[in-house]
């Protein structure tokens, strides 16, 4: 016992384990003690965080830096350190981004000034961790040892199809994410106002983490990954990225602190007001979500983007946008807009309701609300590619409506794989006569649309959707520009008998197996 305890004592003499906090400078290493086991060290030529060791472990990796972007080249790296705050400020022309650490808590808050988008095209923030030291990451992530099946960026490993994209959470829904090893854990910790000035709105998804010969963490804050929204410039954040022992960290970042940081870009308390409002849903069970936007930043007090979940009629946030306009969404859909104006430390309220138009109908597949939820293979595409064999089989798939189950319609179709889906459906007489069917989609790839045939009837062909330059449900998403595609069926075309409707996927572009031409379904409805 009396060895032990000379033996701790002894340890707690070695300098690197228990320095105090404060930001020490040698050559171009710049390191910030925590004075709680966290040691960061940053290159002050380019701002790169080359080393991180917690209680004595390495969790950088040696060969690939933790970075903004894919690196900022070389910038102006400084350091100050006030009330027990260090505060590292990392500049560009354009960029400025800050490493801020409180003395005794393991965590780098972070905050990202951008003037102007990199010329990379994205924005992010990248964790590169030492694979040994946190190995653990999202399974469906792990992609070291595996073969490329697509883009560069899905791969096959162990038979399972693994990929980047397969990590993504819906913005409104990743607040904090992970890796692990013994005894450590390393978070990414994004509050609600840490997405202001994010691209893609509340239901957008983009990387969190890739296991490759390292482990990567990331922040995306930007990219073309299915970019829906134009980008914003201004503060991100603020973020953080903690260091624990390995369990996860609350989501309730407290970054009242950073209000006197004098960080550019930065809307503290003070310059924010806050809206009340009611938002009527009209169909039942399904969450609304208000999101807020302003297409045109570049004023400081201006809200980027901020939402939440109402599961019943009030709730309050605080923004800091003059004025804003308000989206009420239908599960992800967007059923109608408000706008309020904010005024800094005041109250304002918002009445929304839905304008969807919503016709009684005589059959519906699926749920309007912006997702395939209940479709075949909805419940896998968020972690899978849809070659893979877990998923089950595309079909084309003939679907009888009073007989068939939503969970065997195709969440997706592709031109090359189940085209077309054909549904049979026993009309009575008073069911038939001219007729509408609806077709709403949440994605297409490579101008992929319905178009259909009515027993010995066929519709013209509509217009191809609004482009996204990008993979979309491959990617692991159904994320992109809700569609609603109406389609007039004459007179004389419906029997009081069997009717054989068909649905195809037309494009004037064309691709191979599942980047083919494709969309992905979200409800269809004959009224
Ligand atoms: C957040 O931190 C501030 C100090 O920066 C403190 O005054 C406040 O009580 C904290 N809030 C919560 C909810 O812990
Ligand atoms: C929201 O802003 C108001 C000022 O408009 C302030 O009094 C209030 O404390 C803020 N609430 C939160 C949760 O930040």
């Amino acid at each position: 016992m009396k060895f032990l305890r000379s033996a701790l004592a002894f340890l707690a003499l070695l300098p690197s384990a228990f320095a105090a906090f404060g930001v020490t400078t040698s050559g171009s290493n710049m390191i910030v003690d925590s004075g709680a086991g966290l040691v960061t060290t940053i290159n002050t030529a380019n701002g790169d965080i080359t080393s991180m060791t917690f209680n004595g472990k390495q969790l950088q990796d040696a060969s690939e830096h933790t970075q903004l972007s894919s690196g900022l080249g070389s910038a102006t790296v400084t350091s100050s350190v006030a009330n027990n705050i260090a505060k590292i400020t990392i500049s560009t022309s354009t960029i400025t981004h800050y490493y801020i650490v409180q003395s005794g808590v393991n965590t780098l808050f972070i905050g990202t000034f951008a003037s102007a988008e990199p010329t990379v095209g994205e924005l992010r923030f990248i964790a590169r961790l030492l694979k040994s030291s946190v190995p653990n990451g999202v399974v469906a992530s792990e992609i070291n040892g595996g073969t490329a099946i697509e883009g560069s960026d899905v791969f096959l490993l162990n038979g399972q199809t693994r990929s980047k994209f397969y990590s993504s959470v819906p913005f409104i829904r990743d607040q904090v994410h992970g890796v692990t090893g013994s005894g450590v854990g390393v978070f990414m910790i994004i509050p609600g106002v840490g997405y202001e000035s994010s691209s893609g709105g509340p239901f957008f998804r983009d990387i969190d983490n890739q296991g490759s010969a390292q482990q990567e963490l990331y922040f995306y804050m930007n990219s073309g990954h299915e970019q829906t929204e134009s980008y914003r410039t201004g503060f991100f954040g603020p973020y953080a990225m903690a260091v624990t022992t390995g369990a996860a960290p609350s989501a309730n970042l407290n970054t009242t602190f950073m209000d006197s940081l004098g960080l550019q870009g930065y809307v503290p308390a003070s310059g924010r007001g806050t809206v009340t409002g009611t938002a009527t849903c009209i169909i039942d069970m399904l969450f609304l979500t208000l999101a807020l936007q302003v297409p045109t930043p570049g004023r400081w007090l201006e809200l980027r983007l901020r939402w939440l979940i109402l599961e019943d009629t009030h709730e309050a946030w605080n923004l800091s946008a003059p004025v804003s306009t308000v989206t009420l969404y239908q599960g992800e859909l967007e059923a109608g807009t408000g706008s309020v104006t904010v005024t800094a430390g005041r109250t304002s309220t918002v009445t929304l309701t839905s304008s969807l138009s919503v016709p009684s109908v005589i059959w519906r597949i699926g749920t309007v609300d912006g997702t395939p939820a209940g479709f075949l293979n909805a419940d896998k595409i968020e972690t899978m590619h849809p070659s893979d064999t877990r998923m089950s089989s595309w079909g084309p798939v003939t679907f009888t409506v009073g007989s068939s189950a939503a969970s065997s319609f195709p969440m997706a179709q592709f031109k090359a794989v189940n085209n077309p889906t054909t549904i049979k459906w026993t009309a009575t007489s008073s069911q038939i006569g001219a007729r509408t069917l609806r077709i709403r989609t949440t994605e297409a790839f490579a101008g992929g649309r319905p178009q259909i045939t009515v027993n010995s009837f066929t519709s013209a062909a509509p217009a191809a959707p609004p482009t996204v330059d990008s993979r979309g449900v491959t990617r692991g998403t159904w994320r992109g520009l809700n569609q609603v595609y109406d389609f007039a069926i004459p007179a004389g075309t419906l029997t009081a008998s069997t009717n054989t409707i068909q649905i195809n996927t037309i494009s004037g572009s064309a691709g191979d197996v599942f980047l083919s031409p494709n969309f992905v379904y979200d409800s269809v409805e004959l009224f």
